[in-house]
């Protein structure tokens, strides 16, 4: 694991991209990575517990644009001395690996690589030929995700050591063939991946969920559900079998001429509405295949903020209530803040304490309102001073603020009607100078 580590430094210190002729080599990306089995056997009937165990994924001679920074990669090395090490190696020749590049950058950037290894059951096929059960422990599956977005694939894997003849070791733990350096050798023979594990999207909107697939040549006899699954209820929202889509949502659609042909199985859901938001589960099925994607798809809205009045003249004392509005936001989390700035001050706004709320209302369209306001009384010290209302909600990277200064009383009505005269006279002087230019 250690030596896939130096290896990835190596390959971050001197990212160079200029090589004219773009050729390939192969390159092993090693991967720390969890075994997840579920504790209690499969004897009694229900476990709902699962065992995480420390494992090692080496994806195998992944062919990468070469690169001068390559250089100073090296092929992984089993370890043969530790025995209880689970080594999975993936030889990736004839299924690709998507966007493995952004894998191993992914490493780079310092983002967390998920990875997850566990057994996998190949779903018996249909026809009268396939009665033999399927040798369950020559299979796994793993999911590799980089953390915080970016890709995410499910890949099946088929234990490669069963096929050769002799008496192979077995794996002290797992119980199936090795390889003579301990390592469990395997070939990748269906990937399901998407680029939008998770998407934010505004009201209204189009909203196209990724999930493709890549398989051994000859794949065949694809179907493809989408299913929703939000606060333990569940939908299916299209659904794709013999070349033909049918959509459950209205509105929900997929390039069904794609799917054979560029395995692509991406959905778009239109008109995206706050009961569409949810799990988004892609399932694609081949031959005996069966491999899913999960997509988080979340509505955000940001609130529009309205401040009532937004100005305040000095002079009556009478306390004005100073009310900030915020309407149509989603999700219902929002928090507001009064801050006071005196005059000219350098000193550090105050946020003030004595704040009322309404209780939050909800649109016909699932987004909510809520109104925050405080009690001022314009006396003549406060001349100048501005007070804000600071709304900060999840759809947005900075808050919203919107401001009222308190203003000195107009002495008469007759300022305003000379800024208007002296307006109205610049006007003019700049519409004769055009004329005569
Ligand atoms: C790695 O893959 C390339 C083709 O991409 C192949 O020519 C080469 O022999 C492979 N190397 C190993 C060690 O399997
Ligand atoms: C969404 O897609 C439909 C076609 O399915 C199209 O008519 C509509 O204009 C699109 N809406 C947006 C907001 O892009
Ligand atoms: C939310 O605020 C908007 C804008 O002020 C208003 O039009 C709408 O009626 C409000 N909705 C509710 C449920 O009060």
């Amino acid at each position: 694991m250690k030596t896939g580590f130096l290896c990835l430094l190596l390959f971050c210190s001197g990212l160079v991209d200029g090589n004219p002729l773009n050729s390939k080599r192969g390159v092993d990306i090693v991967l720390d990575c969890f075994y997840v089995s579920e504790a209690g056997g499969r004897l009694g009937g229900f476990t709902s517990s699962f065992t995480r165990e420390p494992a090692t994924l080496v994806l195998r001679n992944v062919s990468m644009t070469d690169d001068p920074s390559l250089e100073g990669f090296t092929d992984y090395k089993p370890n043969l001395e530790e025995e209880e090490q689970m080594v999975f190696e993936v030889l990736v020749s004839t299924v690709e690996i998507p966007e493995a590049e952004s894998i191993l950058h992914a490493d780079c950037n310092g983002q967390e690589v998920i990875c997850e290894v566990s057994q996998y059951f190949l779903q018996k096929e249909e026809g009268p030929e396939s009665d033999a059960p399927p040798s369950q422990a020559n299979w796994f599956i793993s999911s590799l995700q980089i953390a915080g977005g970016g890709i995410s694939v499910t890949m099946v894997m088929k234990n490669m050591a069963t096929e050769s003849s002799g008496t192979p070791q077995k794996h002290k733990k797992l119980g199936v063939p090795i390889t003579n350096s301990g390592t469990i050798l395997t070939s990748a023979e269906f990937n399901v991946y998407t680029h939008t594990p998770s998407i934010f999207t505004p009201l209204g909107r189009n909203v196209t969920m990724d999930c493709k697939f890549t398989g051994v040549p000859g794949l065949s006899g694809v179907a493809v559900e989408w299913r929703l699954q939000h606060q333990g209820s569940g939908r299916r929202i299209f659904q794709y079998r013999d070349a033909q889509g049918i959509p459950d949502r209205l509105g929900a659609w997929m390039d069904v001429d794609s799917v054979e042909s560029q395995w692509d199985a991406t959905l778009t859901v239109s008109d995206f509405q706050v009961q569409d938001e949810g799990t988004y589960i892609c399932t694609v099925s081949s031959g005996g295949f069966h491999a899913q994607q999960t997509l988080q798809v979340m509505v955000m809205e940001s609130p529009r903020v309205k401040l009532t009045p937004n100005t305040l003249v000095w002079g009556n004392n009478l306390p004005t209530k100073v009310t900030c509005e915020m309407a149509h936001y989603y999700p219902l989390d929002v928090t507001v803040e009064w801050l006071l700035e005196a005059p000219g001050a350098n000193s550090e706004p105050t946020t003030l304490s004595n704040v009322y709320f309404s209780s939050h209302r909800q649109n016909k369209d699932g987004t909510f309102n809520i109104t925050s306001y405080i009690w001022i009384s314009p006396v003549a010290d406060h001349l100048g001073t501005t007070y804000t209302c600071q709304v900060t909600h999840a759809s947005l990277s900075k808050p919203i603020r919107a401001s009222l200064t308190v203003k000195a009383p107009e002495p008469s009505g007759s300022w305003m009607i000379w800024g208007i005269s002296l307006s109205t006279c610049i006007f003019i002087a700049a519409a004769f100078t055009m004329m005569c230019s």
